[in-house]
């Protein structure tokens, strides 16, 4: 595990030096968050399953001048959830915010041809992953006595439905409940809990999926014509992880382009 430095860029307002964990920060839109949050003051612990790709994503930081770690963490395994959680607040000192941002999809199928293999694996990944970290972060953050912020990354597919995709829909919109109850549990705690919900955004993820056929057709389904960029999601998740927002909790924010609207 790599060494921490001391951060020596001018700290933000926005989020001081406030210890941020984020899952699946090694690429994509969690990438781009980490990112985001240190240039914001935050100290990262990048964690993701590609364990090289968050040691990168975290010396990146702070070859900048922030002050990151890189964890590997496989969010559908508690017991790794709970020890890294454990290990995080040891290396920093504490745990302020958190954000819940690991997630997979799977291949095209309809409801008829699911495998319960594939259901399972989503599921582990998107909605029991996003439970064991809100579980162990808001303990900590009850224990510490100081309350803190959690952001979840659902989607503009928790609040509509697309074919071909059950299991990631159904995974989307469960965690908006999540959240909401989550947030109703813990609001006298002093730990707020919001999501995020980004229409389709160019990331791997998504490229992985799509052909350029596809990506049309994607486009077309969002008023403003376009993809939105993992860059365009990052300065709401640091507003709900900032005391900036010391009044939003149990919110899912639409940032997709009207994708939901039409
Ligand atoms: P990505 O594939 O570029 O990045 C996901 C990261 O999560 C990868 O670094 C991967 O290694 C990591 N990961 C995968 N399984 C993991 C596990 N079990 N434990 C820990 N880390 C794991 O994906 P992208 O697009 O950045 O997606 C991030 C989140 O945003 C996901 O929750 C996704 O559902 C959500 N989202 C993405 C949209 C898009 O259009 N790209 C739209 C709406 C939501």
């Amino acid at each position: 595990m790599t060494d921490t430095t001391t951060l020596t860029s001018a700290v933000s307002p926005r989020l001081g030096s406030k210890v941020i964990l984020v899952t699946g920060g090694a690429s994509g839109i969690g990438l781009a968050i980490c990112d985001f949050l240190s240039a914001e003051g935050a100290q990262v612990a990048v964690t993701d399953l590609d364990h090289a790709g968050a040691e990168a994503a975290a010396a990146r930081i702070r070859s900048r001048g922030g002050r990151a770690r890189g964890y590997a963490l496989n969010v559908a395994d508690q017991q790794q959830v709970e020890d890294v959680t454990e290990s995080v607040i040891q290396d920093f000192g504490s745990l302020d915010g958190a954000v819940n941002n690991a997630g997979i999809g799977a291949n095209w199928a309809p409801v008829a041809e699911l495998t319960a293999e594939t259901w399972r694996r989503v599921m582990s990944v998107n909605l029991d992953g996003v439970f064991y970290c809100i579980s162990a972060q808001t303990r900590h953050m009850r224990s510490q006595g100081t309350g803190g912020a959690i952001v979840v990354m659902a989607s503009a597919l928790s609040s509509v439905g697309r074919a071909g995709a059950a299991p990631y829909v159904a995974s989307k919109h469960a965690v908006v409940g999540l959240v909401r109850s989550s947030a109703l549990d813990h609001a006298g705690d002093g730990i707020r809990v919001n999501a995020v919900a980004p229409g389709f955004i160019d990331t791997p993820l998504l490229r992985n999926r799509h052909d350029s056929a596809s990506v049309a057709n994607l486009e077309a389904m969002h008023p403003l014509g376009r993809l939105g960029k993992a860059e365009e999601i990052t300065s709401m998740v640091a507003l709900l992880l900032s005391d900036e927002s010391s009044f939003i909790t149990g919110a899912v924010m639409n940032i997709d382009g009207g994708y939901t609207i039409r």
